[in-house]
């Protein structure tokens, strides 16, 4: 999705400005561009495609000014282009503007400009901005005053920067409607602004989350804030954990596989704090105010997640339905939002969503809490919108995750739905003592288990640089790990572009059979568990029918040893926790197989990491 940048201080801008978009180049993108006040006139430069593609450009034209913002822009209205690429700028090249989300009136708000003579240079919803800005400025009003004659009769969910050679030395940002994330951050004579954190990181950690419906005025000096309707507002600056290095690749090649690799600390961090020892109890932070007289009330939960959070929710229901007997459904949060859902009393929607800014999951959240649930989010990114508009929210804790596919955030999900699904059952009475103990006891193994399948990666690279030729795929599962084959098969297809397809092996008679050949490499998720024996009958019939297997199996399973042409050896867990284990090799397998192809694996072609616009 779009990214946002921009500085306003002593030092020269343009520098600054590139870092913070190289920060934001995970979000994805697919053109670039910057706006620098020089000399009191602004010079803008815009490319299409990646960052070095603005570079050049940049380099050959030196600019020095110390007023500045930057975009990188996912196209929603017209294609990829340098016409199209951000900031634009009005008629007379004096203000411009950045975007980040969609103004969804842009067309009525168009035409009067156009009769009036204002000339549009590209197909976006974003120019209209800047000429109705340039009408507020035509007035004699300065930058904040026409920003904010302009903001409120602009419809969408949209973050919108502005500078201006006019009212030079400012910068005004602004949030309408829930998507698309504004932040300023503090400096010391400077300040910045951005759409997410790991731009503001290696400059300030003291920043101000803009909300839906507010204006930020930012000056080297200080940041004034305003509702779009003009009202002051008292903002005090909170600070942020993540540090820099967290967010950098510390020698690995992608930082998906950085991310894949820092799983062991990641679920350690998740699992902080979260068990009392003495009572033996889960117990979250202040951030969940559910009582436990509100827990024992609970009538149904409704699991909501896109993509890969959404493949936790299909976790997440099994596990609370398993351990604290409350009916669980999931919900596609796209489709939720639009199917008139039906909430009754007592029941509560469960939004899982890594960014918290992701559109559909909020929207979601949004119709739920009309409809009068009560909304709790499982969410990595502090001070994000899930995070703010739920009434109970759990932090994943795994640091800033910056490639597009999800990896650890994926597995601290899971690790944080075993541990809420023993929080519900141990407050309702639906779990002894000594389960829970034991339970609770093999999540903190889970640093070291998951840190024996990682050291699995020489074989699955080998497998991956043996079947990245293939051009379909099939994963396999069943109960606990029928998530676990939707999760490998969408990793596979978002980083290869190979077509892969995730079953219930139970279903593939009914249909998925009809796939299996010679060429159709076959991934089985057979674990010693519940649907062993099942899986196993399963895999039985792939073989009939000539597919290539290749098994995730248990490390001391020697009934599987020569039913499956390649087997992938992971430890024995109790059967709630095995897709936490499970889905790392298919992780791995998903990057080996697209950095052997050559694909671009921390920003996939048509993707971005966290999706703002519906
Ligand atoms: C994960 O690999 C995907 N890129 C994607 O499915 C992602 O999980 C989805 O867009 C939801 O994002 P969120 O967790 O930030 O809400």
């Amino acid at each position: 999705m779009c990214g946002i940048v921009g500085y306003v201080g002593p030092r020269e801008a343009l520098p600054l400005l590139m870092g913070g978009l190289r920060r934001l180049e995970y979000r994805g993108y697919d053109s670039a561009g910057v706006a620098v006040q020089q000399d009191g006139a602004l010079q803008v430069m815009r490319a299409e495609g990646k960052l070095d593609n603005l570079a050049a450009i940049v380099s050959a034209h030196p600019t020095a000014g110390h007023t500045g913002i930057g975009h990188t822009r996912w196209a929603t209205h017209g294609r990829p282009s340098e016409q199209n690429a951000h900031p634009h700028v009005d008629c007379g090249g004096v203000t411009a503007v950045i975007h980040n989300g969609i103004i969804e009136n842009f067309e009525a708000l168009k035409a009067p400009l156009v009769a009036k003579g204002h000339r549009f240079s590209s197909e976006t919803d974003t120019e209209v901005a800047v000429h109705m800005l340039e009408e507020e400025l035509a007035k004699g009003r300065s930058l904040d005053e026409a920003a904010l004659a302009v903001l409120p009769r602009l419809e969408g969910a949209a973050a919108l920067a502005f500078i201006s050679s006019r009212d030079p030395g400012k910068i005004v940002a602004a949030r309408i409607a829930s998507a698309g994330g504004v932040i300023v951050g503090f400096g010391d004579g400077e300040n910045f602004i951005a759409s997410d954190m790991p731009a503001l990181l290696e400059h300030t950690r003291r920043v101000v989350f803009l909300e839906a419906g507010e204006v930020a005025v930012v000056t080297k000096d200080r940041a004034s804030f305003f509702r779009t309707d003009g009202t002051p507002l008292q903002k005090a600056p909170q600070t942020v954990t993540w540090d820099s290095v967290a967010a950098a690749k510390s020698g690995y090649k992608h930082f998906m596989l950085k991310e894949i690799h820092e799983q062991p600390r990641a679920i350690n961090d998740t699992l902080l704090g979260r068990v009392d020892r003495g009572s033996g109890r889960v117990v979250f932070d202040e951030n969940v105010k559910l009582t436990d007289e509100q827990v024992r009330a609970l009538s149904r939960i409704t699991l909501v997640g896109c993509g890969t959070a959404g493949h936790a929710a299909l976790v997440g229901k099994i596990l609370i339905e398993r351990l604290a007997r409350i009916p669980c459904d999931i919900d596609i949060p796209s489709e939720y939002r639009y199917r008139e859902p039906v909430v009754t009393k007592g029941q509560l929607l469960l939004a899982i969503t890594q960014s918290g800014e992701t559109a559909d999951t909020l929207a979601a959240m949004e119709e739920a809490r009309k409809r009068g649930a009560r909304l709790l989010t499982l969410v990595n990114v502090m001070g994000s919108e899930a995070s703010r508009v739920a009434d109970d929210v759990i932090y994943l804790h795994t640091g800033p995750e910056i490639a597009v596919a999800s990896t650890k955030a994926y597995t601290a999900m899971l690790v944080d739905l075993y541990l809420f699904a023993i929080y519900l059952a141990q407050r309702r009475g639906a779990i002894d003592q000594e389960r829970s103990r034991r339970l609770l006891a093999e999540a903190f193994h889970f640093p070291t288990l998951v840190d024996a399948v990682l050291r699995e990666e020489p074989k699955v690279r080998a497998l991956a640089y043996r079947y990245h030729t293939a051009r379909n795929f099939l994963f396999l599962g069943r109960g606990v790990n029928y998530p676990t084959a939707l999760e490998g098969a969408l990793k596979l297809k978002e980083l290869s572009y190979i077509h892969a397809e995730g079953t219930a092996a139970g279903e593939m008679k009914h249909g998925t059979n009809a796939l299996i050949d010679e060429d159709l490499p076959v991934v089985a998720i057979a674990l010693r568990d519940s649907v062993y024996k099942k899986m196993r009958s399963n895999m039985e019939e792939v073989r009939a029918r000539a597919g290539v297997l290749i098994a995730v199996a248990n490390d001391d399973d020697d009934e599987i040893t020569g039913r499956a042409e390649e087997i992938i050896r992971i430890p024995k867990t109790e059967e709630l926790l095995e897709p936490v284990l499970a889905v790392v090799p298919l992780q791995l397998l998903a990057y080996h197989i697209a950095d052997r192809r050559g694909n671009d694996v921390d920003q996939p072609r048509n993707l971005a990491k966290a999706v703002t616009v519906e």
